[in-house]
């Protein structure tokens, strides 16, 4: 049996792979790309922004996309994917994106 429930968050889950490849198999992946370090510092800015129950800050295995560098970032419920640099001024940017939602035009 399956129920629908609402969400808990009222903005947005932002998915982040953090999937950890051993780089002996030659395919890059987002967690040695920085994804991992990206997450943490994502919720820990959500925390002391007073943005829990808003944004939900997700780690997820493989999303199958694995860029030779960064992380892929997903926002939902727009369903819109990035390609992102673990930088501090990306996760300024992935923030905004979050509590803005996707840019008009
Ligand atoms: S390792 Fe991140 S998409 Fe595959």
């Amino acid at each position: 049996m399956q129920r629908v429930v609402k969400s808990p968050y009222a903005l947005r889950q932002v998915l982040v792979c953090t999937n950890l490849r051993d780089p002996s198999t030659g395919k890059p992946s987002c967690g040695m790309n920085g994804g991992v370090a990206f997450r943490e510092h994502l919720k820990k800015a959500v925390k002391e922004r007073g943005l829990k129950g808003q944004v939900m800050i997700t780690g997820t295995s493989c999303m199958d996309f694995c860029p030779a560098q960064g992380c892929v970032v997903a926002f939902y419920p727009e369903n819109e994917w990035r390609i992102v640099d673990p930088t501090p001024e990306e996760e300024e940017a992935v923030l905004q994106r979050a509590i803005r939602g996707p840019e008009e035009g």
